[in-house]
């Protein structure tokens, strides 16, 4: 069933982060949607934060995909596929040794690429109220 959370700060991702992570606990794939400016890094730095990463946490600007480290040194992978223009490029990067690679791996914009998406990928949704004031966050 899915779980629904609505936030009006982002104060209040952490709970959120640790929900979704402990509801998922054998899950390493989630694919995070919204619209432009809906919250996806900042819902993923909270997950990092929950996840014990030492790294700051960004969107990756330059590569498809950042790599952090948590405190007991296990990889995560932050992949932001917003300006891929064909999903090629993820063969291009090897993207399976990511995906298969049994560490977390936390995708913006994850649209691009569906046909790529594991089957056992957890879908996020972020929804921006329309007076800006709310999200709801739904997985
Ligand atoms: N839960 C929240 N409550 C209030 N403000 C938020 C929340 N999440 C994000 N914001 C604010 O919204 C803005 C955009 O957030 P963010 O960069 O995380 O969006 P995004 O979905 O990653 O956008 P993009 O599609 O450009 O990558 C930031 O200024 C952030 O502070
Ligand atoms: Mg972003």
């Amino acid at each position: 069933m899915a779980q629904i959370y609505t936030c009006q700060s982002p104060d209040e991702l952490s709970t959120i982060a640790a929900r979704l992570i402990e509801h998922h606990a054998n899950k390493r794939i989630f694919a995070f949607h919204g619209e432009m400016g809906a919250g996806k890094t900042t819902f993923i730095k909270k997950i990092c934060e929950y996840l014990k990463v030492t790294d700051t946490v960004s969107s990756p600007t330059y590569a498809i995909v950042n790599e952090y480290f948590t405190r007991d040194e296990a990889s995560i992978y932050h992949f932001d596929l917003y300006r891929i223009k064909a999903w090629t490029e993820m063969l291009e990067i090897g993207y399976e040794d990511y995906f298969y690679s049994g560490n977390y791996c936390l995708l913006e914009w994850p649209e691009k690429i569906v046909n790529l998406l594991p089957e056992e990928a957890v879908h996020v949704s972020i929804l921006v109220s329309a007076d800006g004031s709310q999200r709801t966050i739904t997985f």
